[in-house]
């Protein structure tokens, strides 16, 4: 049933609700279509806060308290990854539609029993990055398609951790500062989860789902610090994939403690017998896509300027960060008034969350595993 005002419970106050969820769900634009209600938090605190800021009726110090409100349709998911499977679970159970940050869960488990709870209940469950509502991305896929660049014969991605989840200035100002060491810990720690995430969401979007994978995974920073105080790290921090597509294409893949292969972050490098495509460069000139127009005047590194492609990343969003997570609210919000699904679906979010798991079995093992999850691409 579509109802025309979607009422938002935003679940986790810290770093991206404040940079960007908070900022972008309230702008006066989109006051027609969805209505942050309520915020919860353990740091009642900061959700207290950020509800005086931001203007939300009610901060609930948890989860349960938070659902327990009946003017909230609709969550969004914003705590830390290795919560989100116990988060995810108890909004559907709770008859709430649900849109979950990067990483939807860290097991395929936990994934197959969200799809399922979310289908039973009728609910709507949407998983960033939304990688696939890029035109950037489309215009990739077509273009590998139609011969490009040839035969393609391998690709390449990933994405680092550097110390940016240590310097964020949202973790970095004294007493509010926002504790980021589960960035570190398991389950959901480490860069494949946080960011090679975003790389493996593109590549997939690109070549549809892999067909097995290979790899090699360990710890290269055993201690981060934060406050003057040591944490010691759980979770893998250098980790490199192979996987196989089949039809001998093979694509190498990385989450890691530091380094990158390309400034366009997350992007995929395709080689092929003719050329390359280097994220939206083709043998190094731009290729066209819709609303290229709107990119322009910057490097193709500009990540927010590229995210302006995304329909919904208009106006006032244009000058807030992280507008692609705004792009898929807002396709999460459409589907729940408009019954338009996106295409960012949860099948797509459990493969790239069965690659990592695999991957990281694959490199306890030491052999190649075959992958079991699928989902659909887009008909171009
Ligand atoms: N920081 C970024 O740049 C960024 C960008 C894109 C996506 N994300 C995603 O956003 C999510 C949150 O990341 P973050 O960087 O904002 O983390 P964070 O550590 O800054 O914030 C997490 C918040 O969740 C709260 N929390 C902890 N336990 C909770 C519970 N049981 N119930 C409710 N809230 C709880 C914490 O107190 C904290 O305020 C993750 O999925 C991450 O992958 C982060």
């Amino acid at each position: 049933m579509s109802i025309p005002l979607v009422r938002l419970g935003v679940i986790g106050v810290g770093t991206l609700s404040l940079r960007g969820v908070l900022p972008h769900m309230t702008q006066a634009d989109i006051v027609d279509r969805v209505r942050v209600t309520a915020l919860c938090d353990p740091v009642i605190e900061r959700a207290k806060d950020a509800a005086a800021k931001f203007g939300i009726p009610a901060a609930y110090p948890t989860l349960d308290a938070m659902l327990a409100d009946d003017d909230i349709d609709a969550v969004t998911i914003v705590s830390p990854i290795g919560l989100h499977f116990d988060h995810c679970r108890k909004a559907l159970e709770a008859g709430k539609h649900v849109h979950v940050n990067k990483t939807m869960t860290t097991t395929v488990a936990e994934a197959d029993h969200l799809i399922a709870l979310a289908a039973a209940k009728n609910l709507r469950l949407v998983a960033s990055p939304g990688e696939i509502l890029r035109p950037q991305v489309t215009a990739a896929r077509k273009l590998l398609r139609q011969g490009a660049i040839g035969t393609l014969s391998w690709a390449e991605c990933g994405a680092a951790f550097g110390n940016y989840h240590e310097t964020e200035p949202e973790r970095t100002a004294g007493s509010t500062a926002i504790d980021p060491t589960w960035y570190f810990r398991l389950p959901g720690g480490g860069p494949m989860y946080d960011v090679t995430s975003y790389a493996l969401h593109q590549l997939t979007a690109i070549l549809g789902p892999a067909k097995r994978v290979t790899a090699m995974s360990g710890i290269r920073v055993p201690a981060r610090y934060w406050q003057g105080r040591e944490v010691k790290t759980e979770a893998d921090d250098n980790t490199l994939l192979l996987l196989d597509f089949g039809n001998a294409v093979f694509a190498m893949v990385f989450g890691t403690a530091g380094g990158r292969t390309n400034p366009q972050f997350a992007a995929t490098t395709f080689h092929g017998t003719a050329g390359v495509l280097d994220g939206i460069l083709l043998n190094g000139t731009s290729i066209e896509f819709d609303k290229r127009e709107e990119t322009l005047g910057g490097p193709v590194s500009d990540w927010e300027a590229q995210m302006r492609t995304l329909p919904h990343v208009t106006g006032p969003h244009r000058a807030i960060p992280e507008s692609h997570i705004f792009e898929d609210m807002m396709q999460f919000v459409r589907w729940i008034r408009e019954g338009v699904p996106t295409l960012a679906t949860a099948e797509h979010a459990r493969h790239v969350i069965e690659i990592i798991e695999t991957g990281f079995a694959s490199a306890k093992e030491g052999r190649a595993i075959d992958l079991a999850t699928t989902f659909d691409l887009p008909v171009d």
